[in-house]
This record gives structure tokens, C-alpha cells and sequence, in this order.
């Protein structure tokens, strides 16, 4: 039988995916995959609004064919630093050939908030508190008040970004990463900037973008 080619993927959780792993979850096989989970909240381990939680339910113990390895930035680390140095290697070690992405409503990628520069690496963040109350959507048992992110600069050195971008709620910041100045006010203006950046938008969250 032929081998499948491997793949180095990097996955986001929330409700923007969900869909797609819905759908995935019933055939793909990412057996020769190594997946990096994108980023993760200041959450116990035992929280289900996690991100490792979220992707594991939405998608990894779904799959037939699960992930020959599952890399993720561990919250309890006693020193953040170098746990986030240690996942920033991991990534660097290979790099990334698939980022997938979701479009936070006050233009954020992964956890890389307004104010995080294209060099801005893997690392704890303080959250916005746009992100505190979206991330209230999941339904943790406490509210996130920081996270680690994987880096823009990781992001950005990924072979190709899918960015998914669905809702009404989201056609207001998806007009701005488009039209908008490029800057760290809305660090997914940034994608502009990336050679093989592909955004995925459904018809609401495209509605402000006009057909030049
Ligand atoms: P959402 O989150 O998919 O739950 O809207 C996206 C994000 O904040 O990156």
C-alpha cells in the first residue's frame, strides 16, 4: 500500500472548527500527522473547555485513524517560559504544513491578542477581555484569565494558513483583516503579508467585503 505523505499540522478549537471536524472526524486519517494544538487557556487539566479537551472531543477520539503525535502547551508547567520554548522548538523542528486558524472578533489568531507583532513568539498571555467573555461560550467552569499561544512568528512561518472565518458576528473584523492597515491592532491583517494564506468565509461573515 502506498504511504501516505506526513503531515505537521497545527489545529484551533472553538466553534468556528467544529464543523469541519464534524465532518472530517468520519474519514480522515491522520495517522502519519503530527498535530500542535494551537494554543490553550490557564485552565486545570480537568476543565472540558480546554483546548486540548475541546479538540480531543470535537475531533482526535473521534478518528479512526488518530494522529501518530499530539503536541500541546501544558498550562502547568512549572516555568511557562520554557514550556512554551520547548512547543516553539517542537514546531521549528519541521516547521508547519498546515495552520489552521480561527478569526477572533477583535481580530486575534490563536491566542495573539491586539498589540502582538508579527515577531511576537510562543508564550503566556494575558487575555483580552473580548476573549474572556467568548471563551465564556464554551462553558468553563472557571473563566480563562491568560493562556499560551503558539507565536505569530510561528504562524506566520507555516507553509499554508487556512483561515475559517463563519457569522454575522465575525463580517465587521473579517472587512478590517482585509481592507484594514496591516498592523498589530489586528494581528490577522498580518495573514495579508503570508504567500499562501487561504481564507475560508461563509456568505454571512463575508458580507462586508465588496468585489474590488
Ligand atoms: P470561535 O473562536 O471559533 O469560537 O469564534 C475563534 C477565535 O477566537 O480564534
Amino acid at each position: 500500500m502506498e504511504e501516505l505523505p506526513a503531515a505537521r499540522l497545527c489545529l484551533p478549537t472553538g466553534s468556528t472548527p467544529k464543523p469541519v471536524y464534524e465532518l472530517a472526524a468520519e474519514w480522515i486519517d491522520l495517522s502519519r500527522a503530527e498535530v500542535f494544538v494551537l494554543d490553550e487557556f490557564g485552565l486545570p487539566p480537568t476543565d472540558p473547555s480546554r483546548c486540548d479537551a475541546m479538540l480531543r472531543a470535537d475531533l482526535l477520539d473521534r478518528l479512526a485513524k488518530p494522529p501518530h503525535t499530539i503536541e500541546t502547551l501544558n498550562p502547568q508547567a512549572l516555568d511557562l517560559g520554557v514550556e512554551c520554548t520547548r512547543f516553539a522548538c517542537r514546531v521549528d523542528d519541521g516547521g508547519l504544513d498546515l495552520t489552521m486558524l480561527g478569526l477572533g472578533e477583535n481580530g486575534h489568531l490563536g491566542l495573539n491578542e491586539p498589540g502582538s507583532d508579527p515577531q511576537s513568539a510562543t508564550r503566556r498571555v494575558d487575555l483580552h477581555r473580548a476573549t474572556v467573555q467568548a471563551a465564556a461560550r464554551y462553558g468553563p467552569a472557571t473563566q480563562p484569565a491568560w493562556g499560551l499561544t503558539l507565536g505569530l512568528r510561528e504562524i506566520l512561518a507555516s507553509r499554508r494558513i487556512w483561515l475559517l472565518v463563519t457569522g454575522a458576528h465575525k463580517a465587521q473584523i473579517l472587512e478590517r483583516v482585509l481592507t484594514g492597515p496591516i498592523g498589530p491592532d489586528v494581528p490577522a491583517s498580518y495573514l495579508r503579508e503570508h504567500p499562501n494564506t487561504v481564507i475560508l468565509a461563509d456568505e454571512s461573515a463575508a458580507a462586508g467585503i465588496r468585489p474590488s
